[in-house]
């Protein structure tokens, strides 16, 4: 098979990128660096030469993720995240290709016990607003596949942004934000079981757990010197409202991730 993956200079998309070149050709971009092809989102004209190019798939996990700098410049969260989506879309379609989109859980409002993928999307932040954005694009057309993830964790080839933070002596972590967290080795295998499906998926691990816990273990398992200090919604820094439960399941298949010993068993 043919793969674009936009953002493969990413925590996610370089993940893939290395797991689906073992066994595909596979074409990933950055907006510079890693000997990636250098493409920018609002570049239209590139983004559409790229995929003219002809792939099978395209998977795309760039734009802006960090919730606090959506929040602080949404302009700049919506021209990425949002933006794009038509004239990406509109090339997928011409040549064929299938898009997988990466979504967030931040597309709910954390109030449930639990999600299903037709349960009802209400962000409370921008980050969500813009995926509820770019999804409802991905939705008009109804061949693609919209993959929603919690929270990520992992090592990964070319963004070290989860592991980064257990360096640090102190790492702050809310007991008031649970989710079913992703061990990240496990999401490429989860895809190539659903990229045949169309319209939305979760794929979540197989425990619900806190911030903090999950921190704690993983520190605890790395051996890390850093201080997990719990903190919750009255005492955080609030750089963006963030929903508190977030916990995905899926009406649609049963795929799931590892729990987080048999991911830590993993982890190197
Ligand atoms: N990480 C998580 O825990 C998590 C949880 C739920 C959902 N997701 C979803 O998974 C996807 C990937 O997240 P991530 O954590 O891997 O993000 P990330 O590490 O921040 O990577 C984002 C990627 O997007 C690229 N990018 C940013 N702006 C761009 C632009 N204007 N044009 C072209 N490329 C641009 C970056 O490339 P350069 O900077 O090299 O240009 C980078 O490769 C996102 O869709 C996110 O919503 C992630």
């Amino acid at each position: 098979m043919r793969i674009l993956i936009l953002g493969a200079s990413g925590f996610v998309g370089s993940a893939l990128h290395a797991h689906f070149a073992a066994n595909h050709e596979v074409v990933g971009t950055s907006r510079g660096g890693h000997g990636l092809a250098p493409v920018d989102l609002a570049d239209t004209g590139a983004v559409r030469a790229l995929v003219e190019r002809g792939f099978d798939v395209v998977v795309h996990t760039a734009g802006v993720v960090d919730l606090g700098a959506a929040q602080r410049d949404p302009a700049t969260a919506y021209a990425a995240n949002v933006a794009p989506m038509v004239p990406l879309l509109d090339a997928i379609d011409e040549v064929g290709a299938k898009l997988v989109y990466l979504s967030t859980d931040n597309v709910f409002d954390g109030t449930a016990e639990h999600y299903d993928e037709s349960a009802t999307r209400a962000p409370i932040n921008v980050y969500g607003e813009t995926k509820v954005a770019a999804e409802d694009l991905v939705l008009e057309r109804d061949r693609h596949l919209i993959v929603r993830l919690p929270l990520v964790y992992g090592r990964s080839p070319l963004s070290n942004k989860f592991l980064a933070r257990f360096a640090a002596s102190e790492i702050e972590a809310r007991t008031d934000i649970v989710c079913n967290p992703l061990y990240l080795p496990s999401l490429a295998p989860a895809l190539e079981q659903l990229t045949d499906k169309s319209g939305v998926v979760h794929i979540v691990g197989a425990e619900t757990l806190s911030r903090y816990e999950l921190m704690t273990r993983v520190r605890d398992h790395l051996g890390a010197p850093a201080r997990v200090v719990a903190t919750d919604r009255f005492s955080a820094v609030q750089d963006c409202p963030r929903p508190l439960r977030l916990v995905m399941r899926s009406n649609r298949h049963d795929v799931v991730g590892p729990d987080v010993d048999s991911a830590l068993a993993d982890l190197p």
